[in-house]
């Protein structure tokens, strides 16, 4: 049975229709990560939500719906991550994506022929092709610009700007906007406001407090933590925005499959402890990147020396574990590369394992030459997710490699 409108689904559908925002916020953020949303599977009182490997649903009777009808639409165990996500993001309702590119191809479907999207300039470099080498041929206009500046958003809006698009921090430079500043900007001229938080993740940062329509995430990364699972998420803040949204989801069908959102599940119960660790080790490696003297600059927001580091201590409970920096010279890059026996050479980031990425020729490498010069993501960056090794073993690795 199709269902027509989301408004039109069964009765017990309606614990699709988002989350009650109010039924855990008595509890400390670690407290809630480890118990999700509902706590415990209702029909059986398993403490992990069961994985409902189905397709489909049966229905007892015409007219009569458990609930549930089909996986793409609702999956029992998809349903749990999703409103464990949009309860730590302060959203109203959550949809989980098989990556985080579907979830971004997804959300910017809100969006039409002639529509102007601001984008900051400085972000994931699949998230630039999705919107230069695809969604532009669709007739969507697209301007990339330096958000850390309220005025450079305020002076890039146009009569037809629908939406503003940001990562903050930024990846990979570490750049942070002002979120509650950004969001009266883009809300004046009566556009959303959308935020990738896959850096921070809500145990950091949590930008609807600050005004945000939409967050996004990479699952692939700090949520799910360990390398293992590619996912992505899209967070609505308000009640209007679910149906739009969920026709888009289902429609399309990029969701999460129930093992992955399981294994997601899972994961979330680790996060605030893995955010905090990340970030320690993080700081250490600062204080050593920042000595070395074939270091150029080191980009981590939580350095007092970084140019927004007040902003950050604002809008954000923490740092993260993200960090750049650049070498003096070109010529030492590849070296340190080849020499690194501990520290993985490899394109993600947010995992338990320790990983180093060169942005020019991996991750940023479908952004135009002139502009990944302009930015600073040139032949001597290069991008550290501190993971959860002994920083000390991480440090001597460095040290090394360095020579
Ligand atoms: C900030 C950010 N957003 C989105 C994505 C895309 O996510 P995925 O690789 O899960 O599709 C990435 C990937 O690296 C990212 O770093």
């Amino acid at each position: 049975m199709e269902e027509k409108s989301f408004k039109d689904m069964a009765p017990l559908v309606r614990d699709l229709l988002g989350i009650d925002p109010a039924r855990k916020e008595h509890l400390k953020e670690a407290t809630r990560l480890v118990r999700g949303y509902a706590e415990a599977d209702s029909l059986t009182g398993a403490v992990n939500t069961p994985i409902y490997q189905t397709a489909t649903f049966a229905h007892p009777a015409y007219g009569m719906s458990t609930g549930f009808g089909y996986s793409r639409y609702g999956n029992p165990t998809r349903l749990e991550l999703e409103n464990t996500l949009a309860m730590l993001e302060h959203g109203k309702k959550a949809w989980a994506f098989s990556s985080g590119m579907a979830a971004i191809s997804t959300v910017i479907k809100l969006f039409g022929p002639k529509d102007h999207i601001l984008v900051s300039d400085d972000l994931y470099g699949g998230t630039y092709r999705l919107f230069h080498d695809i969604y532009a041929k669709y007739g969507l206009t697209f301007d990339y610009i330096d958000t850390t500046e309220p005025e450079h958003i305020k002076s890039a809006l146009r009569k037809n700007t629908r939406c503003l698009f940001i990562e903050t921090p930024t990846n990979p430079m570490m750049k942070v906007t002002d979120l509650r500043a950004a969001a009266d900007i883009i809300h004046g001229s009566g556009g959303l406001f959308i935020v990738d938080n896959t850096f921070l993740t809500p145990y950091f940062q949590k930008p609807m407090d600050f005004g945000a329509d939409i967050v996004l995430h990479s699952g692939t990364k700090y949520l799910g933590g360990h390398n293992d699972i590619l996912a992505g998420f899209i967070i609505a803040a308000r009640e209007e925005q679910i149906e739009p949204i969920f026709m888009l989801a289902m429609s399309e069908g990029g969701m999460l499959s129930p093992g992955d959102s399981w294994l997601m599940l899972r994961s979330l119960k680790t996060l605030a402890i893995r955010m905090q660790a990340q970030q320690e080790s993080a700081l250490t490696i600062l204080e050593f990147l920042k000595s070395h003297p074939k270091v150029g600059n080191v980009y981590y927001v939580g350095d007092p020396d970084h140019a927004q580091y007040k902003l950050s201590l604002e809008q954000t409970s923490g740092f993260g574990g993200m960090m750049s920096f650049s070498l003096k010279r070109a010529e030492d890059v590849p070296p340190l590369i080849n020499r690194l026996k501990l520290i993985l050479f490899a394109e993600s980031l947010g995992g338990v394992e320790t990983l180093l990425t060169f942005p020019y020729m991996q991750t940023h490498g479908a952004i135009p030459e002139e502009m990944r010069e302009r930015l600073g993501v040139n032949n001597r960056l290069l991008r550290l997710s501190v993971g959860l090794e002994d920083a000390d073993d991480l440090i001597s690795d460095l040290a090394q490699a360095l020579g």
